[in-house]
């Protein structure tokens, strides 16, 4: 037998996938967004130039990917294209930005969202996959600090009312403008050159202060979280604009009632963030706590080729990580039940034509209908039994004869002999 790769997972059961993807569309589409789909190849580029070169995703967990022609010796030759640097999206942001820059996408605020795979080399634990799930959610070309309250709400209202979901935070920072940023980072920098800091933080942390300095919070050693307790944050450096639109959102979230938490060593692994950072985090996930986790770029536009600036926002939920929060809360979620199943049993092969048109028939009009061909009389009852049947629809010789068909209803286990041309009106009432 050849198992599965590592890190990726097979859905026998898709009920609760669909369920999820079925309520966010719905959700989603009250809030007046599209759906759009965009490749699971793309460029290297696309994702060096947005993420960061310095972040794990690009420098670690890219499948970049070499076509097997590529590999050829003729194709060796051959200057190297960005087509030829291909790789399994890690992301759904980067490839919205690229679809609303190549579609030279007007009309905006473009309120766009997506689902499926995405690709990530990282090591596999509860809730953490090489190929996962996410829906990812985007606006982009509105820089309004209430679109941000709006947004965040929505996701909010989502996981709380639609889902259900109770045992979670929503954790905020606000990273400020660039200017901000610029002069937050040499604050920062001169905190973690201080003797007594710089010496004992860990070998990351000592690669991170030069490389992607605001990534030290995210440092899982005891020693270095002691360590930064004490040091300034950024949202206590903001310009004035930055500052009102951040006490702005909150009074705004307060007003809708969507409770939140300031989290300042919130800062996101990607770097195109700014201003708003938010996360949905969970408890009950264990160590890959958040769910779903987005926030502003407003560069990000112009920095992928973008004729013109466009703010933006954003998010993206893990579809496995919900569906783990989930799961316990199956029984009280409004999942649609399947259709009532109707079983023919053919006696004999002699029937097994009869069983086809008939089935074809009961289908026509909606009926959820299968066919057992294989076994004895018995086996075929308890198959029908164990695939939950609510109607046995059986035919022998004597009923191909008379044109009729012994039905079974499998829960009181009454038994009729009814016309076939009386089938449907029977089944329907
Ligand atoms: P992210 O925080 O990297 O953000 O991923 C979003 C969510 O995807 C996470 O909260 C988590 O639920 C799920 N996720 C990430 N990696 C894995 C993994 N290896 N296994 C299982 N689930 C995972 C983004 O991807 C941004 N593009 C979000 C965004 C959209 N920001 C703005 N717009």
């Amino acid at each position: 037998m050849i198992p599965r790769v590592k890190g990726t997972q097979d859905f026998i059961d898709c009920t609760l996938y669909n369920f999820i993807i079925d309520a966010i569309k719905k959700h989603l589409s009250l809030y007046h967004f599209t759906e759009i789909q965009t490749p699971i190849l793309e460029s290297v580029d696309l994702f060096q130039r947005s993420l960061g070169t310095h972040t794990d995703v690009i420098s670690k967990e890219m499948f970049v990917i070499e076509p097997a022609a590529a590999k050829a010796s003729a194709d060796r030759s051959r200057t190297e294209s960005s087509e030829d640097r291909i790789c399994l999206r890690p992301e759904g942001t980067a490839p919205t930005v690229r679809a609303f820059n190549e579609h030279r996408i007007e009309t905006v605020p473009w309120k766009v969202f997506s689902y499926g795979p995405m690709f990530r080399y990282e090591r596999p634990q509860k809730g953490r996959f090489r190929q996962f799930h996410q829906v990812t959610m985007e606006v982009i070309g509105s820089g309004a600090i209430a679109q941000d309250a709006q947004f965040i709400a929505m996701l909010d209202r989502f996981f709380h009312e639609t889902l259900q979901i109770n045992s979670y935070a929503l954790v905020l920072n606000f990273l400020g403008c660039s200017s901000d940023r610029e002069k937050y980072l040499v604050i920062l920098k001169k905190f973690m050159n201080k003797e007594d800091i710089a010496q004992r933080i860990c070998e990351q942390c000592k690669e991170r202060k030069e490389h992607n300095i605001m990534r030290i919070f995210d440092c899982k050693t005891a020693t270095c979280q002691e360590l930064y307790k004490n040091a300034p944050h950024i949202a206590d450096h903001l310009c004035q604009t930055c500052s009102q639109e951040w006490h702005e959102l909150q009074k705004q979230l307060n007003l809708l009632s969507v409770s939140h938490v300031y989290r300042p060593t919130l800062v996101r692994g990607l770097d195109y963030y700014n201003k708003t950072v938010f996360e949905f985090v969970s408890k009950n996930l264990g160590a890959q706590d958040t769910f779903c986790g987005g926030g502003r770029y407003n560069q990000l536009v112009a920095q992928l080729g973008g004729h013109q600036d466009q703010p933006a926002i954003g998010a993206a939920f893990g579809m496995e990580r919900v569906m783990l929060l989930l799961e316990p809360l199956r029984d009280q979620l409004n999942i649609p039940h399947l259709a009532a199943l109707h079983v023919i049993i053919p006696m004999t092969s002699a029937q097994h034509t009869l069983a086809l048109l008939l089935a074809d028939e009961l289908r026509a009009h909606d009926i959820c209908t299968d066919i057992l061909f294989e076994g004895s009389m018995k086996s075929m009852m308890k198959k029908a039994n164990k695939l939950g049947a609510a109607y046995v629809l059986i035919i022998g010789e004597t009923e191909q004869e008379n044109r009729t068909v012994m039905l079974k209803n499998m829960t009181t286990g009454a038994e009729e002999q009814i016309a076939q041309i009386d089938l449907i009106a029977r089944l329907k009432k």
